[in-house]
């Protein structure tokens, strides 16, 4: 047995406040300790400055990704045409710049050829005018309300990162078209990372005890009480034979990808959408043990561990400059989505949809030098946990996230480590 190398209470607040002494004023603690019924401190927002704006969105609308044994939707050809406002080049690189990484994803995707001649997974024109509104919307936020952004694309103020799946890379085209409007002052780099190494999505593949910890819960899932009987109901209703191992998760991929299409899908479908949707959501809580925080850490570690050192190194000081962006964008998936909601407190138990969108802005009070994260999700303002308010002073919200946060080292530890 290997002998837990952290303990949880011994660093997962220390080094972030550690290295957060210089930006925290003193008065902090004694404000942190004003009585509640005071509530919060209000801050003018005129005095607030935005530096950074990170945004963590789900892919746009596709095709399932494995079709059911009943009557098929047809996904034809003619939902692959580009809308001719989200064209925009881009390349793709590895994480320092060398050639794009092969991605074992798409070539499984590859295999499955659709009722109509689609592959599995692939984003649609939908998804692409999804993601091209969200970045029309995050134009309007960061280029015209707020002068933040250059009005076209520039390759020293935003960062790209993607998952190395086609539908991702081309939902980041689709939403940088929309943002700067087809207009670049330079080459647009997404950056991605090799299939086995990835962190913007649980990496099973890659977390030895992640893995240990889910295997055989999604079968379990189904036969938890109340989804079993619900599971039973659905299935016998759209003629689907009990044997089937279709679950819950395979159920909402085809009712979400059939509704946003508006493709014609049998009626016991639309009339079960309701229960498939908060089904597939308990399905996959059950999976992920919300309530076991070294699964979540797992999940999503490595990747707050990314969006919190982003955040620390633009308040750092010491940080050179140039070295740090005004944009941050993560093309990522809701299996990413959902455990940052959890750890974040603002799961709204409702399936991530399609081009959804988790944008995390950075605010410097331009007196006073605090700071302060304001998050939204779906484009709503969020208090998340252990905040005080939407406003949240950076520390508060540090501390939140420094309880699952995950450096490459600890993640590799606590992935490579039998569970007690
Ligand atoms: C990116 O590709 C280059 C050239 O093939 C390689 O040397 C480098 O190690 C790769 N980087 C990563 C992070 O995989």
């Amino acid at each position: 047995m290997i002998p837990r190398v952290f303990g949880v209470r011994t660093w997962a607040p220390l080094g972030v406040l550690a290295s957060l002494a210089y930006c925290v004023p003193e008065r902090r603690e004694a404000r942190a300790e004003a009585p509640r019924a005071a509530g919060p401190r209000s801050v003018d927002r005129s005095l607030l400055e935005l530096k950074m704006v990170q945004v963590v969105f789900r892919h746009g609308a596709r095709s399932p990704l494995k079709p059911l044994p009943r009557e098929q939707a047809e996904w034809n050809l003619q939902l692959l045409e580009v809308p001719p406002q989200t064209r925009f080049d881009y390349t793709v690189t590895n994480l320092t710049g060398g050639p794009k990484p092969p991605s074992p994803f798409d070539s499984e995707y590859h295999k499955t050829i659709l009722k109509g001649g689609m592959f599995a997974g692939q984003l649609t024109n939908v998804g692409m005018q999804q993601m091209f509104a969200l970045g029309e919307r995050l134009r309007k936020s960061y280029v015209e309300d707020t002068p933040f952004l250059s009005p076209t694309f520039n390759p020293q103020e935003v960062f790209i990162r993607s998952t190395n799946i086609y539908r991702n890379l081309e939902s980041t085209r689709c939403l940088l078209a929309g943002l700067f409007q087809s207009q670049k002052e330079g080459p647009i780099v997404i950056h991605t990372d090799e299939a086995s190494s990835e962190v913007l999505y649980p990496n099973y593949g890659k977390c030895w005890s992640l893995q240990e910890r889910t295997r055989g819960r999604r079968q379990a899932a189904s036969l938890q009480p109340g989804i079993s009987e619900d599971l039973q109901k659905v299935k016998e209703g759209m003629g689907i034979a009990s044997h089937d191992g279709v679950d819950f998760l395979s159920l909402l991929d085809n009712v979400a990808a059939e509704q946003v299409h508006r493709l014609p899908s049998c009626p016991a479908l639309r009339r079960f959408a309701q229960t498939i949707e908060q089904r597939a959501v308990d399905t996959a809580l059950y999976i992920m043990q919300k309530e076991d925080r070294e699964s979540l850490q797992m999940a999503v570690g490595p990747f707050l561990h990314i969006l919190e050192s982003n955040l620390l190194n633009v308040v750092d000081p010491a940080t050179p400059p140039g070295q740090t962006r005004k944009l941050y964008l993560y093309a990522a998936h809701d299996v990413t989505l959902m455990p940052l909601l959890i750890v974040l407190g603002i799961f709204d138990h409702k399936w991530p949809p399609f081009a959804v969108d988790l944008t995390m802005e950075l605010y410097q009070h331009r007196e006073s030098k605090e700071w302060f994260v304001q998050l939204y999700y779906r484009g709503e303002e969020q208090v998340p946990k252990g905040c005080p308010d939407r406003l949240c002073p950076l520390d508060k919200f540090l501390n939140t996230l420094s309880a699952y946060t995950l450096s490459p080292e600890n993640y590799h530890a606590l992935c490579s480590q039998a569970r007690d």
